[in-house]
């Protein structure tokens, strides 16, 4: 039973990401999704959101219902010890990703021994970030259909509930 995490702070979970666990899947027996903490971003969406999302977009995709959700607490390294992953799984959308995951890899690897697996991602979702979904919602234009269904709303909520954030109130599609 080979088990592979794939960490990220998914805020919000996209369909990009979607597309990456589906192809961890693919390759190994069990995938826990950890929705870790980025020191370096500050988050939209709180922890629990973002598992309730990811819980509810992988229970409605065929194939992936069986994937955990689980908050990452504190160094990944630790979680993947503590649930006996053998991997973690990153997808790429180009070689700014690689350099960022990189660094990430190999201090990992130096810190456990787990190994990075780079998958590529679908090229058709290339252009989907969390951070430009939620920027592209914070000006008022469309992203459910870069996201799975019902996130559209919690961002535009979460982004209304922030002082001096102008989101339209739903999604103009396009
Ligand atoms: O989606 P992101 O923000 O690119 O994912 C980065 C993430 C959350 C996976 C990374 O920051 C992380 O692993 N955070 C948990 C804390 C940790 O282990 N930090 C050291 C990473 S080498």
């Amino acid at each position: 039973m080979t088990i592979a995490v794939c960490p990220g702070s998914f805020d919000p979970l996209t369909l990009g990401h979607l597309d990456i666990v589906a192809r961890a899947r693919s390759l190994f027996d069990e995938v826990i999704l950890g929705v870790a903490r980025n020191s370096s971003k500050s988050a939209l969406l709180t922890a629990e959101q973002r598992v309730e999302i990811a819980r509810a977009a992988l229970g409605a995709t065929p194939g992936l219902e069986d994937v955990r959700v689980e908050i990452v607490p504190g160094l990944l390294m630790d979680f993947c010890r503590e649930v006996g992953a053998a991997a973690v799984v990153k997808g790429l959308r180009g070689g700014a990703d690689f350099d960022a995951e990189l660094p990430m890899a190999l201090m990992n690897r130096h810190l456990e021994g787990v190994e990075t697996v780079f998958v590529p991602g679908d090229p058709a979702l290339a252009h989907v970030a969390s951070s430009l979904v939620k920027d592209v919602a914070r000006f008022g234009g469309p992203i459910d259909d870069l996201v799975p269904a019902g996130v559209g709303d919690v961002v535009r909520r979460a982004l209304v509930d922030r002082a001096g954030a102008t989101p339209t109130t739903e999604g103009t599609g396009r």
